[in-house]
């Protein structure tokens, strides 16, 4: 996984302190209240930090899932129609149709249980409460097969629980693979010779201008 998102974090911390400063500095707009900060401040990470308290059972989930999930996202997580499937998917990733799922593609929980919260139902965002979202997150997992049936998941035993791409995704290390290093740019001949072999017009892909007409 790239490191973009602690960049993104460090931006949002620097522009919050930057913001702060400026308030103070030149009298413009007003501090954030700690109120404001904790409404924007809702991320989960990877290590669970961030998490309410709080707990659901795979079958309290599944209760949830039928009333509100079911009916875009199929009672397994199958999908209904063209909208997103959730479960299901492995050993498609090297494919040449890879079905990317919780269970197949993504790398860590926390992100299941922070982008139900943010984002889902799709047409009423931000109307579950935090243990609606743990037993949602639970069921997720059991139609994965990650989970048992009885299974409860609470902000205790969330940092242990793993998915199984996690090791799929690594730190992008562009900047360091030797193919990158630019101490000694190429100065010449460093292209070979491109060549034309035909032109658009001949090949017909540009389309008709009506002035040739
Ligand atoms: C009206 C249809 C609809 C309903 C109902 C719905 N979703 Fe979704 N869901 C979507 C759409 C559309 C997306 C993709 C949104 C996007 O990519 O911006 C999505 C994406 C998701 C994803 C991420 C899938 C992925 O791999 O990217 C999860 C997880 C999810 N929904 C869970 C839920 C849960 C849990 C509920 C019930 C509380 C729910 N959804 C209800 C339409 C729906």
């Amino acid at each position: 996984m790239s490191k973009f998102p602690k960049l993104v974090a460090l931006g949002l911390l620097a522009s919050f302190a930057a913001t702060t400063a400026l308030a103070d500095k030149y009298d413009l707009g007003r501090k954030a209240t700690p109120e404001e900060v904790a409404a924007w401040n809702i991320d989960i990470r990877p290590d669970g930090q961030g998490l309410p308290e709080g707990r659901g059972t795979v079958e309290q989930g599944e209760e949830i899932w039928a009333d509100q999930c079911a009916s875009c996202h199929g009672d397994f997580g199958e999908a209904v129609d063209r909208w997103p499937v959730i479960a299901g998917g492995f050993d498609t990733l090297a494919s040449d149709d890879p079905i990317k799922t919780v269970g197949s593609y993504w790398p860590y929980l926390s992100t299941v249980w922070d982008y139900v919260n943010r984002a889902m139902p799709f047409t009423e965002a931000r109307s579950l409460e935090p243990d609606q979202v743990y037993a949602l997150t639970a069921y997720i997992m059991s139609i994965n097969d990650l989970v048992d049936s009885d299974f409860e998941l609470s902000h205790e035993n969330f940092a242990e629980q793993k998915l199984p791409n996690e090791s799929g995704f690594f730190d992008d290390d562009r900047l360091s693979s030797p193919i990158f290093d630019k101490s000694e740019p190429c100065m010449s001949n460093c292209k070979p010779k491109a060549e034309v072999v035909m032109r658009a017009r001949i090949l017909d892909v540009t389309p008709d201008d009506e002035t040739d007409n």
